[in-house]
């Protein structure tokens, strides 16, 4: 048996997936939870091919019974869970005018009430174990959203409320709560292909994301990061760059 049990959230493809991988290299047992089974099953056979434990867990995080349902299947089959990353996230770049009500809600369902939901569900047991670390994959646009992004803003503004005041009462019961902001495109073929002729080391490597979720798992309790932000040195949004007398900028 493992001695860790994590749940890596949106772990059928993306991001989540390799993180769920890095995890499970890292000796943990992973619970796989996202809506589609089969990305799930590819994760769970990635992950069961290089030696290690892995469970699907099919659900969908904006709804309270599944979320449970998933948890107890992990807990039972796997061990109690000592690390959540909640990774599941929908992204929506839209003009604001054109947003529905029926997207933004959506938004709020999948990046809000979904890490809620989820953090809900094991933080009680980690208490009680006093031990804990639960991750909250913010994105880009959580701080000075730019245009276009209103609903994936507010939504990830929200669980980023969410991460600091469950971090704030449960962190005496031994539980680490941390915000892991990725600010800029982190880098897939679908990134690549949707930003095309941009220089891959602009973008953020996703082994990069998952050294941080490590490094943040393994931090001594004297020593929590509570906020992390993610930026590759090329920031991908125009901004005013402060000019450099007498030089480019
Ligand atoms: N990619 C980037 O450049 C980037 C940059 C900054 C931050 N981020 C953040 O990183 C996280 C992962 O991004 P990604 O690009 O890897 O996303 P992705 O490729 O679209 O994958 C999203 C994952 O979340 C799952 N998911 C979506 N809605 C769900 C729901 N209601 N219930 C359960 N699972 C759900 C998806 O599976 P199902 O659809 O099967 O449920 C999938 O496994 C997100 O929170 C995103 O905001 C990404």
């Amino acid at each position: 048996m493992s001695s860790e049990v994590a749940l890596v959230t949106g772990a059928g493809r993306g991001i989540g997936r390799q993180i769920a991988c890095r995890l499970a290299a890292e000796g943990m047992a992973v619970g796989l939870l996202a809506r589609t089974r089969s990305q799930l099953e590819e994760t769970a056979g990635l992950i069961r091919g290089a030696g290690g434990r892995a469970l699907v867990t099919p659900a969908d995080v904006s709804r309270r019974a599944e979320v449970t349902a998933a948890v107890g299947a992990v807990e039972t089959q796997l061990g109690p869970i000592s690390v959540l990353i909640n990774n599941a996230g929908g992204y929506l770049r839209k003009r604001f005018l054109e947003i529905t009500e029926e997207e933004l809600d959506l938004q709020f369902r999948v990046n809000t009430y979904g890490p809620f939901l989820c953090a809900q569900a094991v933080v009680g047991a980690m208490a009680r174990r006093r031990r804990g670390t639960i991750i909250f994959v913010l994105g880009s646009e959580s701080r000075g959203g730019p245009a276009l992004y209103a609903a994936y803003n507010a939504s990830k503004n929200a669980q980023r409320a969410v991460a600091e005041a469950v971090a704030h009462e449960f962190m005496h019961l031994g539980v680490h709560c941390a915000t892991l902001d990725i600010d800029g495109p982190v880098d897939s073929e679908r990134v690549r292909s949707a930003m095309p002729g941009t220089d891959p080391s602009h973008l953020v490597p996703p082994a990069a994301v998952c050294d941080e979720i490590v490094h943040l798992i393994r931090q001594p309790p004297g020593a929590w990061s509570f906020a992390v932000d993610l930026r590759s040195f090329v920031q991908w949004r125009p901004r005013a760059a402060a000019k450099k007398p007498g030089g480019d900028s």
